[in-house]
């Protein structure tokens, strides 16, 4: 076995390996291996490499990342990610898995991390291991890795004229964001939700979004709560539809949402769900993903079920 660095002249070969092993569930396509896996600036390509065997081919790879953007958002750099570890079947059991994961942590550890977690990074493919991949979480507990919960993506198909109209609600309104509100939308991120999905939103407008993906619900002039809606015409792949190609409809995508603290409790979080399901009714999709949620009980209220389940996992250097 050889080892070579991450490098993206190999993203063919790194996608045709990804789909021959986990494609049946989570089907990558080139431009989301390109966004989520060379792009983020938070990739650290001392602790990513590549495997390849005695011809030259792939058969394995470790991609790991730790926070290194100049943004302030309150994000932590010493935590790591590894963002996904994958070899190939036939080369299992030979001490390559091990050898690709101590090169990340030692790596990440050589920079000053001192957690790392399985997935959940900066453009993310899973919030944790796949549920379904029970004998990669034991492994990973075998490398010193606790679980600490688990997530959940929910999905619901909607007929006909099912979850078309935006709920209505005396001293509030539900409407798309106006670029014009962009400032005050990120204040309100800034205030309420610092952190990740403040980030995220600064990418998108970065990456040239319009507002068309938020929903805010306003209390007079002031933004009170949020809900993120994706389809395939967001100016990046979003979360919630990296798996479309599982389905025949175009997938839509709802989420991260939130409200206000101070404004919790009196129907909003429900009704704002509600609305972004709404416009993505309006623009045709039929079928939508809540992904990355504890919150099952919450959403079952509007009809989702469970599609998948992640194991989040975790380990102190
Ligand atoms: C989740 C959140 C949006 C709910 O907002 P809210 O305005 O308090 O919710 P609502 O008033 O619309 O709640 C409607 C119903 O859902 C229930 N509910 C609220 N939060 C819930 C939760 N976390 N889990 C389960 N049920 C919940 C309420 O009890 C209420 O039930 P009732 O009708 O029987 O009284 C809000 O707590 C929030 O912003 N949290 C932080 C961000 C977050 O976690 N977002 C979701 C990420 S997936």
């Amino acid at each position: 076995m050889k080892i070579i660095p991450w490098q993206e002249n190999r993203i063919n070969d790194v996608v045709e390996l990804w789909n021959k092993e986990i494609g049946a569930d989570f089907p990558l396509r080139v431009e989301l291996c390109k966004q989520n896996s060379f792009e983020d600036s938070n990739i650290c390509l001392k602790s990513s490499c590549i495997a390849l065997n005695g011809q030259d081919e792939i058969i394995g790879f470790v991609i790991a990342k730790r926070w290194q953007e100049n943004i302030n958002v309150n994000m932590d750099d010493t935590r790591g990610w590894i963002q996904a570890l994958l070899v190939a079947k036939p080369y299992r059991q030979q001490g390559i898995g091990s050898t690709l994961l101590e090169h990340a942590e030692s790596q990440l550890k050589d920079i000053g991390v001192k957690q790392i977690l399985l997935g959940k990074d900066t453009y993310h493919y899973f919030p944790g291991i796949p549920k379904q991949y029970e004998d990669v979480a034991e492994w990973f507990e075998t490398k010193g890795y606790e679980n600490f919960g688990t997530e959940y993506d929910l999905i619901r198909h909607y007929d006909l004229e099912d979850g078309m109209s935006v709920p209505k609600m005396a001293e509030v309104e539900f409407t798309t964001l106006s670029i014009n509100d962009k400032e005050e939308f990120l204040t309100f991120l800034n205030r309420c939700f610092p952190g990740r999905w403040e980030y995220e939103a600064i990418h998108y407008f970065q990456k040239g979004g319009t507002g068309r993906e938020f929903v805010v619900l306003k209390k007079g002039r002031r933004i009170i709560g949020f809900c993120r809606i994706n389809d395939a015409k967001s100016p990046l792949i979003a979360q919630n539809v990296y798996w479309a190609p599982l389905v025949d409809e175009e997938l839509g995508g709802v989420g991260p949402l939130g409200v206000d603290a101070k404004e919790r409790g009196q129907g909003y979080g429900l009704a704002i769900v509600e609305a972004g399901i709404a416009f993505l009714r309006q623009r045709g999709i039929e079928r939508i993903v809540i992904d990355w949620t504890g919150l099952v009980d919450f959403y079952k209220r509007l009809g989702y079920d469970i599609w998948k389940g992640y194991l989040s996992y975790k380990k102190e250097l």
